[in-house]
């Protein structure tokens, strides 16, 4: 039976065929781990339609005889540049017309490949890999779960333990740390935690202010666990919620109710996004949600799909994307809400599980 990530080589090498590629090679790392399993960086794939090579150097060649232990090896030398190292490689599988990754490889190393490598035609390919990520398989699916399930923990433990003299960023590190404690690898992205009018900012970085100085804080967080990422965002109320408070809460809360209620296969992706602004406009916020509805969720903590405007991807069993509607107000400041949400064959499912209710909020 071949593994999970030589099934899909196996998918990327048919796709090669289509693209009457010798070769792609493959110079994202989170796409080298997707191919291989291998989770250490500074190497390169080099698939062709029927094999695969990884160049790499002997600081990983112990780490790849547990982690991918089939996978054919081009050890370059410590003297040994990676471009030339690539270019030997290249040369030996007796490639003639090349892909490369077009968003990863610099400007640099592709000048320096090109001189390398005369007679052979680079060709730049987008998304080859990023098209197979988007439908995850069932391992990735219980990686993402476990992830969700950690963040949901981390969370639990700094809640509880919730003091309104804790500053946004004791918070955030103290997340960071639950979520180690419980198995995490590292938190998907700095951790936004920002209390009163800094929670109208979509993306604040934590500061020493109190929280408890303030009616209410925003919370973003998310674990890689330790591959695939989750990502979340709760609001903490302190003590009864303001008719605004309340007001805007579940316009939020409606908006993703109703983003998640459109999500099935073959909905595209840009009607679920409107399934939740519609909400979000009706209430006359419309212009105070400025962003998409979500991403993608995988090995990185945003790819694709997008849920946002003239996004055109029809959903599919396997993906699983976030969905986060926000109402920012200037001064005041912000709501968000955010869950994991897997496409299933009939429709959806959430794999995040931290309660949302307006009254759950209330600390
Ligand atoms: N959860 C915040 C973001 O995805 O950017
Ligand atoms: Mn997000």
């Amino acid at each position: 039976m071949p593994s999970d990530h030589a099934k899909r080589r196996q998918k990327l090498q048919k796709l090669l065929s289509r693209e009457k590629l010798d070769a792609l090679l493959v110079t994202s790392f989170t796409n080298v781990t997707y191919l291989t399993g291998f989770t250490g960086d500074d190497s390169y794939l080099i698939v062709t339609p029927d094999d695969a090579v990884l160049v790499t150097d002997p600081r990983y060649t112990e780490q790849l005889e547990g982690e991918c232990p089939d996978l054919a090896l081009h050890v370059r030398d410590p003297g040994v540049k990676m471009t030339p190292a690539t270019a030997e490689a290249l040369r030996g599988v007796g490639a003639e017309r090349v892909g490369f990754e077009e968003d990863s490889l610099t400007v640099g190393s592709l000048n320096r490949l090109t001189e390398e490598l005369k007679g052979v035609d680079l060709v730049g390919v987008s998304s080859a890999v990023e098209s197979l990520r988007l439908v995850k398989d069932r391992s990735e699916i219980a990686a993402i779960r476990h992830a969700a399930e950690l963040a949901r923990r981390a969370f639990d433990v700094v809640r509880a333990a919730w003091t309104p003299g804790a500053a946004e960023r004791d918070l955030a590190r103290e997340l960071e740390y639950q979520a180690r404690r419980f198995g995490g690898a590292r938190l998907s992205f700095a951790a936004i935690v920002a209390a009163g009018p800094r929670s109208a900012l979509p993306h604040a970085t934590p500061t020493s202010a109190k929280v408890g100085d303030h009616d209410f804080t925003l919370i973003d967080w998310g674990v890689f666990a330790p591959l695939y990422a989750s990502d979340l965002t709760r609001m903490v109320l302190h003590g009864a919620p303001s008719k605004k408070f309340e007001r805007v809460y579940n316009t939020v809360l409606e908006a993703q109710l109703a983003g998640i209620e459109a999500i099935r296969p073959g909905a595209v992706c840009q009607d679920v996004d409107r399934a939740a602004r519609d909400v979000i406009e009706k209430a006359g916020y419309g212009k105070k949600f400025g962003h998409g509805l979500g991403h993608g969720l995988g090995l990185e903590v945003h790819e694709g799909p997008r849920l946002g405007r003239n996004q055109e991807t029809e959903l599919r069993p396997g993906m699983v994307v976030t969905v986060e509607p926000g109402v920012y107000l200037p001064g005041w400041g912000g709501v968000r809400i955010e869950d994991d949400v897997l496409v299933t064959k009939s429709g959806h499912e959430l794999l995040s599980d931290v309660p949302k209710r307006l009254e759950d909020c209330r600390i």
